[in-house]
């Protein structure tokens, strides 16, 4: 499926769409832009009672526990991007591990390279969380649309300002602090694009608040874990409060919507899921990473499996767990398991995804985690 997704065109003198429409009003030749075509009903609701009493309360909620990214963030701090984390990236380890073997492409290297792709690694991985804050930017508007429910569109404003304040503060961390951003990935293209593009309005919630955004705070997670770069810590403690209560907005929204589907809906629904998540299983490093640092990926890639051999796990293992014990239980929630006789519990306890059935209850962070109340009444309490 990511085939289907290029790079953003720049330039070109066929300024067209894929359907052979012309160019949109304001984009001009040579912006960096990519068109992208919805294939959903957008539905208009005349029915303003609040009915959903639990999007009631999130939606109360988000209008309470709004930040703003100038006021509450001090952007004065120095940042020296090669010591944002306390230590090194896992795959940075296995880069020096891998630079040992006879032949390696990395044989030459010395610390002002490893310093380097250190840099790089940090300027990739906030890159994509740039560009997918504002995918979820734009998944959140879709929904605003495209539901039904007129409590589900209020909730889904609210996080269309959250993401759009998430895109702004990577984009502001990376440009005042780190440097250059890298593309958007074609992995992260493929999930986003399709969820934009789709006609059935629960995949763009199914796509982005229960997987990416699980994607997402293991991610931020795990950033968190291994910085105390002190604007970078409170940035990410911020975004990761807004990410809890989106989880629980699509977990709330697609109980409803699956209660009543028929079985042969709900297994589209976990065929999606099988699809998306072995698509994240395989995810590998930023290629263009390697090619800044003046090597290509196929070079290196044979030392690094090597390398990660060599230690026992691969570079991924652990944010792949942090991502799967996030994902699973709000999935069993959802009732996608246990469709169409465990057709997703079948398929997933083939791929040894079952153990993480019962691990983090996300579902519910959004009541124990919020980092900008805490904050506030710390220091309403301190005056
Ligand atoms: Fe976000
Ligand atoms: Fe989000």
């Amino acid at each position: 499926m990511t085939e289907k997704f290029e790079a953003p065109q720049a330039a070109g003198p066929a300024r067209e769409g894929a359907a052979g429409t012309p160019t949109p009003v304001g984009v001009g030749a040579g912006d960096p832009v990519r068109v992208v075509h919805d294939h959903a009903d957008r539905i208009f609701s005349w029915r303003y009672e609040r009915e959903r009493p639990q999007l009631v309360t999130l939606y109360n909620k988000a209008s309470a526990s709004q930040w703003n990214s100038v006021t509450d963030l001090d952007w004065s701090v120095d940042v020296d991007p090669e010591r944002v984390t306390d230590d090194e990236p896992p795959v940075l380890s296995l880069a020096r591990r891998a630079a040992t073997i006879p032949g390696s492409p990395l044989a030459s290297w010395g610390e002002k390279e490893f310093t380097q792709l250190r840099v790089e690694m940090l300027k990739a991985q906030l890159s994509q969380f740039m560009h997918g804050e504002q995918g979820a930017m734009m998944t959140a508007a879709k929904i605003v649309e495209t539901v039904p429910w007129i409590d589900a569109k209020y909730y889904a404003a609210t996080q269309t300002m959250d993401e759009a304040r998430h895109t702004e503060v990577f984009a502001r961390y990376l440009s005042d602090k780190v440097g250059d951003a890298y593309p958007m990935s074609p992995f992260l293209q493929g999930q986003i694009f399709g969820l934009l593009e789709d006609s059935r309005w629960d995949i763009a919630y199914l796509g982005m608040q229960i997987i990416i955004e699980s994607l997402a705070l293991a991610a931020f997670g795990e950033l968190l874990r291994r910085t105390s770069e002190p604007l970078l810590a409170k940035l990410l403690r911020y975004v990761m409060s807004d990410e809890a209560r989106h989880v629980a907005f699509g977990i709330v929204s697609l109980n409803e919507l699956y209660r009543g589907m028929s079985s042969a809906e709900l297994k589209e629904r976990q065929e999606f899921l099988i699809d998306n998540t072995m698509r994240n299983r395989m995810r590998s490093t930023t290629p263009e990473v390697w090619e800044t640092m003046g090597v290509s990926v196929e070079e290196v890639m044979p030392g690094l499996l090597q390398a990660a051999g060599e230690v026992g796990h691969g570079p991924f293992v652990a944010f792949q767990r942090a991502f799967f014990s996030k994902l699973v239980p709000n999935v069993r929630k959802l009732g996608l398991l246990d469709a169409n006789d465990g057709y997703l519990r079948n398929h997933w306890a083939q791929s040894g995804l079952l153990e993480f059935e019962h691990a983090d209850d996300t579902s519910a962070d959004f009541e124990s985690y919020d980092a900008v109340a805490a904050d506030r009444a710390a220091a309403t309490s301190a005056a």
